[in-house]
């Protein structure tokens, strides 16, 4: 089943991937969410071996680059996505990988100073195997950060500025989406409650650092905020957290 769902959803990937190319890359952790910027979460990267988990178009790793880091090692499901991101890094030493995060390819253990992921851990089939993974990557004091959507905030939608909640929050499992921005490219994405990411992360091993729930970033204080039924706006950023952001510490 799981099988099933990378295979559709990489499908699906190589089609929608140019709709991605260094959207919600660092230094933002998502839409309208405070950035690295003001959170600083990823400490000194001078020298540092990294690891971006579904590092899409390579904008990521190429912030890590101008931050020093020494090593720069991706893993994304799309191959489209990796040759955005051989060309968003040329002319770097990189290591990237076109495969599922929750599949073991023999990526070094015990290697990295950070791994990191930004709006692609919530696609893993299976979290406690993808945290487990890179638990075992990184060195001991290495840290772990990611961002994802809040998972309350897909419950939630609106129409004509009235908050309403869609679904079921305490409902976990898969949600099949037929079209995926605006293409004909199914997707299927897991639904998880916020108790569920920090409790697998606790499982694994990992201590919490911090969790925020990210307040809108001051790039957008003075935006005029218009009345917005749109799945991402300001409007809805300024009243419930588009983006969770959760940074842990392999002790
Ligand atoms: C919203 S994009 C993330 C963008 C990227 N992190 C950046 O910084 O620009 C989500 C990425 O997750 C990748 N993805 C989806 N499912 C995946 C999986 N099971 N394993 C690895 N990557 C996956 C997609 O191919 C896509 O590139």
């Amino acid at each position: 089943m799981t099988t099933e769902i990378i295979k559709q959803n990489k499908i699906s990937w190589d089609m929608v991937a140019h709709h991605f190319h260094g959207i919600d890359a660092l230094p933002s952790y998502g839409p309208f969410a405070q950035t690295e910027e003001e959170l600083g979460l990823l400490e000194e990267m001078e020298n540092k071996k990294v690891l971006d988990i579904g590092c899409g178009s390579g904008h990521s790793l190429l912030y890590m680059a101008d931050r020093g880091a020494r090593e720069l090692w991706g893993v994304d499901l799309s191959e489209k996505q990796i040759k955005a991101a051989e060309e968003t890094l040329d002319g770097l030493d990189t290591h990237l990988f076109c495969s599922p995060m929750e599949v073991e390819i023999g990526l070094p253990k015990l290697y990295f100073d950070c791994v990191y992921s930004i709006y692609a851990i919530g696609w893993t089939t299976d979290l406690t195997t993808t945290f487990r993974l890179i638990y075992s990557y990184l060195k001991q004091g290495g840290s772990f950060v990611f961002s994802w959507d809040h998972p309350l905030y897909a419950h939630i939608t609106s129409e004509n500025g009235q908050f309403s909640l869609n679904g079921s929050y305490q409902e976990e499992g898969f949600t099949t989406y037929l079209n995926f921005k605006g293409e004909d490219a199914p997707m299927v994405i897991p639904n998880r409650k916020l108790s569920t990411y920090i409790n697998e992360l606790i499982k694994v091993g990992f201590t919490i650092d911090s969790v925020i729930e990210s307040d809108v970033s001051v790039n957008y204080v003075s935006t005029e905020e218009e009345v917005s039924d749109r799945y991402y706006s300001l409007y809805k950023a300024k009243r419930f957290p588009t983006t969770m952001i959760i940074k842990v510490i392999k002790k």
